[in-house]
């Protein structure tokens, strides 16, 4: 039966580890295997993207395969329904990996499609974003269970698939929130609304934009309701002596980060944004190849 990536709990306890090793191998060894040899990858994207597609295209080449970049020009559901972007997809390519504006897109891709179905990003998750920053963290600090970390912002995309993934390896996340900002479904984590409270003792600090993409019509409004969620030097420096300062990327500087936690000597935000790499190829591998 084929499997799908359209968040992290697609993936069981164990299957999850087991990815997160084999991006740790790969990594280390930049392998070049051959488990999509002929095979191509169809990269649909509505909106932009660096890391995503970079990765997604390289991991897809390192792999022997061949990553087909397509764009909202193919009119994903408006040109023609989703589940016929499926069943034409089906006849050429191996897998989709699609970033769409609405997750019910991605529902209907992986229903319709004989083929597996990750997730590039939606308004709901960004899975292959929380597979690095576990990586990510696991290498900072040698290990996961137990580590508490402070995420200061929206409710958003990037928050789910992390707090899920998270809480299958043991770790605690406390959010700060501003009210009206929770996110829509219940997840494993604490909601506070002092970005203090939650940075306090923290192993890690994580934010990412006050406006996501898809959200610009709200951009006003946003900015104001974020004022005071900001990761300064002086918010940063309430967490553990040892903490990282985690960021999906782009960062907006001067919205919800200044530049000066970014380059901070505990930043860790480039190092997610290779990790990115090795995830995709992991998971392309769990999908694709031999698991
Ligand atoms: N973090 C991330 O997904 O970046 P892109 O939007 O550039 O792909
Ligand atoms: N929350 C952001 C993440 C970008 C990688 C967005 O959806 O635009």
């Amino acid at each position: 039966m084929k499997r799908d990536f359209l968040d992290v709990d697609d993936l069981s306890v164990q299957e999850l580890r087991g990815v997160l090793d084999r991006a740790q191998a790969m990594k280390r060894t930049r392998a070049r295997e051959n488990v999509l040899e002929g095979k191509t990858v169809a990269l649909i994207f509505e909106k932009p993207s660096l890391r995503t597609r970079s990765t997604l295209s390289v991991a897809t080449y390192e792999l022997g395969g061949y990553g087909l970049y397509l764009d909202h020009n193919i009119g994903l559901g408006s040109r023609e329904p989703a589940r016929d972007v499926a069943r034409n997809l089906e006849r050429w390519v191996a897998a989709i990996a699609a970033r769409v504006y609405r997750h019910e897109t991605l529902i209907e891709l992986r229903d319709n499609a004989r083929i597996p179905v990750i997730n590039a990003l939606s308004d709901r998750a960004h899975p292959l974003q929380a597979i690095a920053d576990l990586m990510t963290l696991e290498e900072a600090f040698g290990r996961l269970e137990g580590l508490r970390v402070a995420w200061v912002g929206d409710g958003n995309n990037v928050l789910a698939s992390f707090a899920k993934a998270a809480a299958m390896v043991g770790m605690e996340v406390v959010a700060a929130i501003p009210p009206g900002y929770d996110p829509p479904e219940s997840l494993p984590l604490e909601i506070v609304r002092d970005p203090r409270a939650a940075v306090v003792g923290a192993d890690a600090v994580y934010t990412d934009v006050w406006i996501s993409m898809g959200q610009e019509a709200e951009a006003e409004r946003r900015r104001a309701d974020f004022a005071g969620f900001r990761v300064t030097p002086e918010l940063f420096a309430l967490a553990k002596p040892t903490a990282a300062f985690l960021h999906c990327l782009p960062a907006h500087y001067g919205e919800e980060v200044d530049e000066a936690v970014v380059n901070h000597p505990r930043s860790r935000v480039f190092d997610q944004a290779e990790n990115r790499l090795h995830a995709a190829k992991a998971v392309l591998r769990f999908l694709l190849g031999e698991g």
